[in-house]
């Protein structure tokens, strides 16, 4: 795709499951990538990956939600490579559960990752990006924020708090060339839906009635969400701004 080659992109979450997949489908484009993750060991497989493809890649742990950690990284990506030209808030996490069982504290760690996580990147990431003349941001949401998603109540609000924080900052810095869409993937085989779904024949079932309602009758995989990321990081997509795009194999359908 047009305008990728030798961008340097730092993408979240990316040590597993879509994240990975992301990654590695920017890499192919032979755009840099810097992985910024908890989970250190699955982001050096992700790094080691990518280098296989000979591609660049560059592992900093950091955990979302600590501002000054994400600062750090931040000023860490500018020192090496000079910029950050595309930024994907994918990391995220959640854990099913109905919303009267749940307490403030799960609550905490729940907005801590979703919401305050992407808010931490996108206030430490965007003044390079506007200093620099622009940049592509991709926030990876869920259709849990556009039509709710049972047992992820408070996931669902930091999901679709994101889609209005990012038109409403998209407005700020479009100008500046900064470009902010979300992407909301449906129901994706990743280690979090395998979490979500739990074991045994609950899991089976689950996942066995979600395929009947896909209209394309499979779960999501990373390579259906990285294809939609790479376009909406690249110049194709350089007149597509604030929009929020399901990946859903048709579970759910916007107008
Ligand atoms: N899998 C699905 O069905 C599905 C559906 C809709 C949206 N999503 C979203 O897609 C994104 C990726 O999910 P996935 O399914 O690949 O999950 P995953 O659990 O496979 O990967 C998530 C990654 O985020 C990292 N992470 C978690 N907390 C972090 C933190 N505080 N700081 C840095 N890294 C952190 C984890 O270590 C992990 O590597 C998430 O934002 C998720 O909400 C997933």
């Amino acid at each position: 795709m047009r305008g990728l080659n030798g961008k340097v992109a730092v993408v979240t979450g990316a040590g597993s499951g879509l994240g990975r997949g992301i990654a590695l489908r920017l890499a192919s484009e032979q755009v840099t990538i810097v992985v910024l993750d908890v989970d250190e060991a699955g982001a050096g497989l992700t790094v080691s990956m990518i280098k296989e493809q000979t591609g660049e890649a560059l592992s900093i742990p950091t955990d979302i939600c600590d501002y000054l950690a994400c600062r750090v990284a931040v000023d860490q990506v500018i020192d090496q490579y000079g910029s950050i030209d595309i930024l994907v808030n994918n990391a995220g996490w959640d854990k099913a559960m109905p919303f009267i069982d749940t307490d403030p504290e799960l609550w905490q760690k729940i907005v801590n990752i979703n919401l305050f996580g992407p808010l931490n990147m996108h206030h430490v990431v965007v003044p390079h990006m506007v200093e620099a003349g622009g940049g592509k941001i991709v926030n990876i949401a869920s259709d849990a924020g556009r039509v709710g998603s049972s047992s992820e109540a408070v996931y669902s609000a930091c999901k679709g708090g994101i889609v209005a924080f990012s038109k409403t900052l998209c407005r700020e810095v479009a100008r500046k060339g900064v470009l902010i869409n979300n992407v909301c993937p449906g129901p994706s085989d990743t280690p979090l839906f395998a979490a979500f779904a739990g074991e045994g024949e609950k899991a089976e079932k689950l996942r066995a009635g979600l395929e009947r309602a896909i209209p394309l009758h499979r779960l999501g995989t990373a390579q259906d969400i990285a294809g939609i990321v790479t376009f909406l990081a690249s110049e194709e997509a350089n007149f597509i701004v604030g929009q929020t795009i399901s990946v859903s194999g048709g579970l759910t359908m916007h107008g």
